[in-house]
């Protein structure tokens, strides 16, 4: 059976170029992987006085990402760092304390700008936050991408060869990791830990 991936994009914006990148590599991830939008939009903003009553949508995220087997984080860099919405979200599914969503769950990043360095400050902030969470995370390769409008059309097909290539190798490592962390993570398995 195909592993349930839970997508998250770090962007509100309706034409995030974030949300074409991941309708993209939804079309290019390989069959053993399901995926699935986990959506951030209605989250309210933290608070910790909500934790122990929040409100539906911080529920209905956290079981998002708890019956997700894998997550794979599609963001914008917003101001060299973690958009706030995103951050928002990954603060929700990270407590109360000793229920953090994020633990053991194998995750890659990717993201897109029209900067340069095409999020590389993002993801290196993410890289933290998630190690923190004890979230086993995809390390090679890196997916940086500077987003050029003719790279994909508007349903999410990739139009440059060159873009299609590298997304469909993401794609295929990325499901790689998730057979081995789910592997070693197995009920049982003599490396776990609780
Ligand atoms: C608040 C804000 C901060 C931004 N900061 C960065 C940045 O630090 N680095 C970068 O490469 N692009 C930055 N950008 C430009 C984004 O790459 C660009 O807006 C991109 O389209 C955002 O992704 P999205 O379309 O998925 O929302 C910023 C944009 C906004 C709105």
């Amino acid at each position: 059976m195909a592993h349930r991936i839970g997508y998250l994009i770090g962007s509100l914006a309706h034409d995030s170029i974030n949300r074409v990148v991941a309708t993209a590599l939804v079309k290019l991830a390989p069959p053993s992987l399901e995926m699935v939008e986990i959506p951030i939009r209605d989250l309210p903003l933290y608070n910790r006085d909500d934790e122990l009553d929040p409100v539906a949508a911080v529920t209905t995220f956290k079981h998002a990402v708890e019956r997700a087997e894998g997550l794979l984080i599609v963001s914008p860099e917003y101001n060299r760092s973690i958009p706030g919405a995103l951050k928002n979200a990954i603060d929700w599914g990270s407590r109360p304390w000793g229920h953090n969503s994020f633990a053991r769950k194998p995750t890659g990043i990717i993201g897109a700008s029209t900067g340069a360095i095409g999020t590389a400050v993002m993801q290196s902030s993410m890289r933290s936050v998630l190690s923190f969470l004890n979230a086993p995370q995809l390390n090679a390769p890196e997916a940086y991408l500077t987003y050029r409008p003719e790279m994909f059309g508007p349903d999410g097909t990739v139009e440059d060869a060159g873009t299609k290539k590298f997304l469909e190798h993401y794609m295929e490592e990325y499901a790689a990791f998730v057979e081995r962390v789910l592997s070693l993570t197995a009920p049982g398995h003599v490396g776990d830990q609780d």
